[in-house]
């Protein structure tokens, strides 16, 4: 089955970590001779929960019915992560690019919904079955040949990715598409992007060496200290002709911008202060409140399955 065979061949890749996550991502880099692959992470096990709150503006509540667009205010609870499935992969190098930024609405007792994003517009595959043919085609070393014939491929691994300043610095893309609903019924489709309210700043190349292993990690509660970490969440809409079902089509800086709220962070949260590892966090990237649902990007229903099970299996593993 296409989820486990998606897990399975990062597992394969990267080790067996069963407690952590075991998500995706492998970057070749470049050096200035050829390029040469150096296959480095898969998922997301290195990250930090942060907590914050979101205030929407009018113009959210024009586009869909959410109940976080709706609220004056939700709780989050977010988590900044590495690109990688090494538990110790180190942040002071850009092979942890592009970064992860999931966020959680907590809208009431048992209604939540989550917006899962990475700080590259690129991504390697339209469909689960492509995406499988990358994570093969690091396994068998053939990745290089590979991204010839697929531009999608090629562009997010040739990236050249920096490294931020810290989390706060730097933005955040959805990829996927999703179909807002408003109040009248009328639909548009938007991928959400993450804007730092600091603006973008990233590492020169010195700062970067002068820097130690953990440093996103541990400047965090320093960063926090001087306040908090701001974004605001815009969403991209569709013009006519876009594609919507291939997230590897990415769709002009012209396109309408609508500014649907600021998040604010104020703190890292403590291990102690998290569910048991039992009921350990899983984002989901269906949407699962009213006003939002996915669109008709495939990549969606391939991601809920793996997360799903890729998140059960951290519950059930033993550390
Ligand atoms: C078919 C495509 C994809 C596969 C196979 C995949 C795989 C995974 C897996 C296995 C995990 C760990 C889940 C868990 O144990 O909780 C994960 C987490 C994550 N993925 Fe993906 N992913 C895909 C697409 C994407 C895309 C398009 C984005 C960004 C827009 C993304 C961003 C993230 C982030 C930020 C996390 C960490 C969430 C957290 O902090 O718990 N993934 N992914």
């Amino acid at each position: 089955m296409l989820h486990l065979d998606l897990i399975n061949t990062l597992k394969d890749l990267f080790g067996r970590f069963d407690h952590v996550r075991p998500c995706k991502f492998i970057l070749i880099q470049a050096d200035s001779v050829r390029l040469m692959t150096q296959l480095l992470q898969i998922a997301h096990a290195r990250g930090v929960f942060v907590s914050g709150s979101f205030i929407p503006t009018n113009e959210a509540k024009q586009l869909s019915t959410a109940p976080h667009f709706d609220a004056p205010s939700t709780p989050v609870l977010a988590r900044f992560s590495l690109f990688t499935g090494i538990p110790d992969l180190p942040s002071n190098t850009p092979q942890a690019t592009p970064h992860g930024f999931a966020v959680r609405f907590l809208i009431g007792e048992d209604t939540k919904t989550d917006i899962i994003c990475q700080s590259s517009i690129f991504f390697p595959g339209a469909t689960g079955e492509e995406v499988l043919a990358v994570f093969r085609s690091f396994k068998d070393n053939t990745a290089e040949e590979y991204a010839k014939d697929h531009p999608a491929a090629a562009s997010f691994i040739h990236e050249d990715r920096q490294v931020p300043k810290n989390f706060g610095t730097e933005s955040f893309y959805s990829i996927n598409a999703f179909k807002f609903v408003n109040a009248s019924g009328e639909s548009a489709v938007i991928r959400y992007r993450w804007i730092p309210l600091s603006g973008k700043h990233y590492l020169t190349q010195s700062e970067l060496e002068a820097k130690g292993p953990n440093f996103l990690f541990d400047e965090l509660p320093g960063v926090f200290a001087q306040g908090p970490i701001s974004f605001k969440l815009v969403a991209q809409v569709a013009g006519d002709g876009d594609v919507t079902n291939d997230c590897t089509k990415i769709w002009p800086e012209d396109r309408k911008l609508v500014e649907l709220g600021t998040l604010t962070l104020n703190k890292v949260v403590g291990e102690e202060e998290l569910p048991p590892q039992k009921e350990t966090i899983v984002y989901n990237v269906f949407p699962g409140v009213q006003g939002v649902e996915p669109s008709d990007d495939p990549i969606i229903a391939a991601r809920a399955q793996v997360y799903q099970t890729s998140g059960q299996t951290r519950r059930d593993a033993k550390v």
